[in-house]
């Protein structure tokens, strides 16, 4: 499966959703994540994030992250459309380790 990274944390440019055929995006407070029962591997949403949050679990992030979207896409609601990002997601783009930053 695809992956959501901590590139979109506050960021939440939300163009991925959109794209995804089996709407396998789940939304919470401050990032997306990806329910990996769900993503067939289509490849479609990685090149819509503006900040290249999302990778393939062949990524080395992905070690890290594919856990946390496993456990999250199972709670979190839904998401299958676009929204507004909030007002200060571009003061929070390319921001590296954002994870460590603003979760620890
Ligand atoms: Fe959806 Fe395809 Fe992205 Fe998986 S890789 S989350 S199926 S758009
Ligand atoms: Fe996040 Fe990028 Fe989607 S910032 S909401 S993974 S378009």
């Amino acid at each position: 499966p695809f992956v959501v990274t901590d590139a979109c944390i506050r960021c939440l440019y939300t163009n991925c959703v959109e794209v995804c055929p089996v709407d396998c995006f789940f939304c919470g407070e401050v990032m997306l994540v990806i329910s990996p029962d769900k993503c067939i591997d289509c490849g479609a949403c990685a090149p819509q994030c503006p900040v290249s949050a999302i990778v393939p679990d062949t990524d080395p992030l992905a070690d890290k992250w594919l856990p946390i979207n496993a456990e999250f896409s199972a709670t979190w609601p839904s998401i299958t459309h676009k929204r507004e990002h909030p007002p200060d997601a571009d003061a929070y783009r390319d921001q590296p380790s954002k994870f460590e930053r603003y979760f620890s």
